[in-house]
């Protein structure tokens, strides 16, 4: 039977990379989607304005551990203005497509990826919403499970 999932999916599923935990991460951002009960958690580490280390659990489904290996990948090395710019849709192309049903996945990794980032300016008192955006409620990443 042909799988639904590209081949990058699958190597993302079966071979995750950085994942794991920052022991004294600069910021951690965990999001969950309550529909489907899965959950992500972030870890990043920050040296002058750089992402220079970044690792992620999740408690989830296979497109889910798959969008957040990408997501790692994609935001490594690069600015916090760099990896505010990622989008879900962005890690979706780089993995050459989700089913539709598995979108939704795909927007914990984005989130969890910008709750990090308002961690990291709140431990260091800085108000997020300015730099990082509204962050999506609970009910919003339900709302994007179909
Ligand atoms: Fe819940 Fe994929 S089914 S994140």
């Amino acid at each position: 039977m042909a799988s639904v999932y590209s081949e990058k999916v699958m190597d993302h599923f079966i071979n995750p990379r950085n994942v794991g935990e920052i022991e004294n991460a600069d910021g951690i951002g965990e999001i969950g989607n309550a529909k489907c009960g899965d959950i992500m958690k972030m870890y990043i580490k920050v040296e002058n304005d750089v992402i220079v280390d970044v690792k992620f659990k999740t408690f989830g489904c296979g497109s889910a551990i798959a969008t957040s290996s990408m997501a790692t990948e994609m935001i490594k090395g690069k600015t916090i203005a760099e990896a505010l710019t990622l989008s879900n849709k962005a890690v979706v192309e780089a993995l050459d497509g989700l089913p539709a049903h598995k979108i939704h996945c795909s927007v914990l990794a984005e989130q969890s990826i910008r709750a990090a980032i308002a961690d990291y300016y709140r431990r260091r008192g800085i108000d997020p919403e300015p730099i990082v955006g509204k962050t999506m409620t609970d009910e919003e990443i339900e709302a994007c499970h179909i």
